[in-house]
Formats: structure tokens, sequence, C-alpha cells
């Protein structure tokens, strides 16, 4: 099924047709970056505004690298140099960034809903790259490309997600994401961090990460979120590693041919001991990578997808 949506907002109203769509085209796409010349010409003359009010170093530099792969003009707007300092709204950032004819703007912001709410007054293409506590819908696209890159497909499999999942936007965009490909999902973290209302998401917990990890095909740790915390929601971090950190002990329950994800920053010897961070189970950056051959086909599939036939 073609992708018919104008904006991506978040995984949750995109259907498997659709995801597998983006997946096709990012595995299409791959290739070029592999090139000694990296670029294609689909999106010539297109402008794109990379507009994040959060700090980000995988997904800002992807989404540059993927639009000027595919030939496309980007500019960074960065927060700090900006009027926004000097008062100036959200609503009017972006309109008198929107008076400069952009095509797309990729927006990162830490109210839950932003890129929503600018999609109802902007003509542009907006890209959620991380709303709040909400969605990161890129990243669970690239999740999902770099889990059927090492297990094919994604029926039956075992997935558990561990740690800070109530502030994690990266863990809602891969619940309604895997579950729509039929993963099975297994939530695991300390309980003030893990509200058993997850359960609405069709998801198990088990905040035995012990029990929880056992059989595991694909094991996605994810950091914890002291900027989104009003006050510490657990005794202390020692308690935290001896409970729910990624050694190679806790490994060995997961099946042989497990991988280990993260969507990073990771926290060396908190959440994933440094040895199975940097174990050759772990994919962390084949997910980097992964993410830009799945930025890029967000960008062709929004802004360049009627020259489908032109990627050479
Ligand atoms: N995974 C992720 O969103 O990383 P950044 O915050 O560095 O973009």
């Amino acid at each position: 099924m073609p992708f018919v949506h104008k904006h991506l907002l978040g995984i949750q109203h995109l259907t498997a047709s659709e995801i597998l769509t983006i997946l096709d085209t990012a595995e299409s796409l791959f290739e070029i970056s592999t090139r000694e010349v990296k670029k294609v010409p689909i999106l010539r003359g297109k402008t794109i505004i990379n507009l994040f009010f959060e700090p980000s170093t995988r997904t800002r530099s992807s989404f540059e690298l993927a639009a000027k792969r595919l030939s496309a003009d980007i500019i960074n707007f960065n927060q700090q140099t900006s009027s926004v300092v000097k008062g100036e709204s959200l609503k009017d950032t972006v309109l008198n960034l929107e008076a400069m004819n952009p095509d797309a703007l990729i927006i990162r912001h830490f109210a839950a809903g932003t890129p929503h709410y600018i999609s109802t007054f902007c003509r542009s293409h907006i890209i959620n790259a991380g709303d709040g506590a909400h969605e990161h819908p890129t990243q669970a696209l690239l999740d999902a490309f770099t889990i059927r890159q090492a297990k094919k497909n994604f029926k039956d499999l075992k997935v558990v997600i561990i740690g800070d999942i109530l502030h994690s936007r990266v863990a809602r965009s891969n619940i309604f994401c895997l579950n729509k490909l039929g993963a099975k999902i297994i939530l695991s973290g300390p309980p003030p961090l893990l509200p058993l209302e997850f359960k609405k998401f069709g998801v198990d917990i088990d905040f035995n990460l012990d029990r929880a990890i056992k059989g595991a095909d694909v094991i996605m740790m994810l950091r914890i979120q002291l900027e989104r915390q009003q006050k510490s929601s657990f005794p202390s971090l020692r308690e935290y590693r001896n409970l729910y950190s990624l050694t190679k002990k806790r490994f060995r329950r997961a099946k042989k041919n497990a991988i280990i994800m993260h969507p990073g920053p990771i926290n060396r010897g908190v959440e994933i001991s440094a040895e199975m961070a940097d174990s050759a189970k772990s994919v962390i950056l084949k997910q980097v990578e992964n993410g830009i051959a799945v930025r890029m086909a967000i960008l062709y599939i929004l802004l360049g997808g009627k020259e489908r036939d032109s990627i050479d």
C-alpha cells in the first residue's frame, strides 16, 4: 500500500503496510551511502529545515546527511542562537521560517504534540523527530529496519524493552511499530518508570528483568531520562544497575543469536555494561547507520515520491 500521509507525526496511526513501504524504500536507498559519491539528484531543489528545540547527535545529523545524499538543501535552526532567546514564540518562529518557502520542517520539541500542532497551520511536510515523551517515529522505523536486517521478519519475535519506559518516546513508537508488525513485546523496568497502564498497548509487563529476558530475540535498552523526571524514580543508580543493567551474565538468558539495541545516547555502566555495548551482539552502531537510509526513505516518500523510478 502506498504511503498517503502528508506528514510523519507518529507511528500510532500508520498501518503495517505503510511501515513496510518505508522499510522497503529504505532498503533500496541504503546502498547510496556506500557509494564513492554518496549523492543522487532525487530531491534537488527541495529545501528542508531541521528545527530542533532539544539536543540531538544522531537524529539531527542523520536527517542532514539523508537530505544531502538526496541533493536537497537543508539548514539547521539553532534555538540558542535564534530569536527564541529574545522571546519569539514557537508559532512565530515557525511562521517566519515557513515564509522562506521550505518543503519540509523536521521538528524535535520537548513538548508532546508540538509537530502535530505545527502541522495545523503549516503547508510544509512536518516530520516528528521526537516530541516530549510522546513519539519518535523515525527511531522506531530505523529500529524495525535493523531488526528485519538481523531477523528477516517480525512474526513471533520476542522483543524486550527495558528501562525508563514512562519517559521514553522511543519505547512508545517501538511498541506501536513492532506490535503492528507482529512481534511479541515485553516491557521491563522499575515500577515507578513502568506504569501498568502500558498494558493497554498490547504488551506484557515483567518487573523482573532476569525472567523477562529469558528466550528474548531482541533486547532494547533505554536510557534513564533524568531530564524528564521531577524527582528520582528509584533509590540509587547502584540499585538500578543491580536490577536492570544489561550485563554478560544477564544476556546469557536470552537466545544465543539475540541482538542488543539502544537508541543512544548510552550510559555505559548504568543501563548497559561497556562490555555488552561493544560486543558482537550489539547492533547499536548499525542502528545509527540504518537511520540515514530510513530518513532518506521518509524524505523521498514525502517530498519526492512521484519520481520513484529515479533512484539511480
Ligand atoms: N536516538 C536519538 O534520538 O538520539 P539523539 O537524541 O542523539 O538524536
